[in-house]
């Protein structure tokens, strides 16, 4: 069983995303799963470039994105991969530049503009995104998020097979809330949350990663356009 995961925050160590996804691998690693983590703010790459390659009649269909740069090897070992997971913070209410980029270059490929089915990856497997932000619980419907999640969500199902979300809200952004700005922000409210609420998200993010490396992947759930 081969986990890997993606770092869509260029804060690559300690920090909130980064934090999440090693505990899911650590979950994964508990069942023997060997684990990859792939920094995407290493990486040197673009979005699609909208060349239309992968989608030419003349072409082989295997999924393969013709643009190269250093997120190739990267998909290429994505092909043997048994479970995807993927943190990134919100960077204005989307997930951030790498993890858009990053999201289009592993989807598009696979992608089918055929009646027999949409997606040219040839096994259903477990993927789940990770988030992180700034902005509490009670307001995620009210601006917009739950869409952007379930949009994201939506996406990597069709591809993949399943697809599930985490989410770890009101995280701390600094480590000394002295020195930056914050007036808008409650900052004992804030670290207390950090001390009492995010070792929470921390295990459920372990228990993700057990779930992803169990090899047992959700039944198919019907897309919007189905419905
Ligand atoms: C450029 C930028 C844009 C951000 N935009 C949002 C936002 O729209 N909504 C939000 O809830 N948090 C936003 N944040 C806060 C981050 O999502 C939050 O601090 C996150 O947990 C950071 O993840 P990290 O600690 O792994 O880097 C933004 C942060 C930055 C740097």
């Amino acid at each position: 069983m081969k986990v890997m995961a993606f770092n869509g925050s260029p804060r690559k160590r300690q920090w909130n995303t980064a934090t999440l996804l090693n505990s899911a691998l650590k979950g994964a690693q508990s069942t023997g799963a060997s684990v990859e983590l792939v920094q995407l703010y290493d990486l040197k790459f673009s979005g699609c470039i909208s060349c239309f390659s992968c989608k030419r009649l003349s072409r082989k269909k295997d999924g393969v994105c013709s643009v190269q740069d250093d997120l190739s090897p990267v998909l290429d070992r994505v092909k043997t991969a048994d479970a995807l997971i993927i943190g990134t913070p919100v960077y204005y209410g989307a997930e951030s530049a790498a993890t858009r980029a990053f999201l289009e270059r592993l989807c598009f490929p696979y992608l089918k503009y055929a009646k027999d089915g949409r997606s040219l990856f040839p096994r259903r497997i477990n993927t789940a995104m990770i988030y992180t932000m700034n902005v509490p619980d009670q307001m995620l419907a009210k601006i917009g998020y739950d869409r952007m999640f379930a949009m994201t969500q939506m996406t990597l199902r069709m591809h993949f097979g399943a697809c599930e979300v985490l989410l770890s809200t009101d995280t701390l952004q600094y480590s000394d809330y002295g020195k930056f700005e914050a007036e808008l922000f409650d900052i004992d409210a804030k670290l207390a949350r950090h001390a009492n609420v995010f070792p929470d998200d921390c295990r459920r993010a372990f228990e993700l990663g057990v779930r992803m490396a169990s090899g047992k992947v959700p039944e198919p759930v019907p897309m919007a356009w189905h419905e």
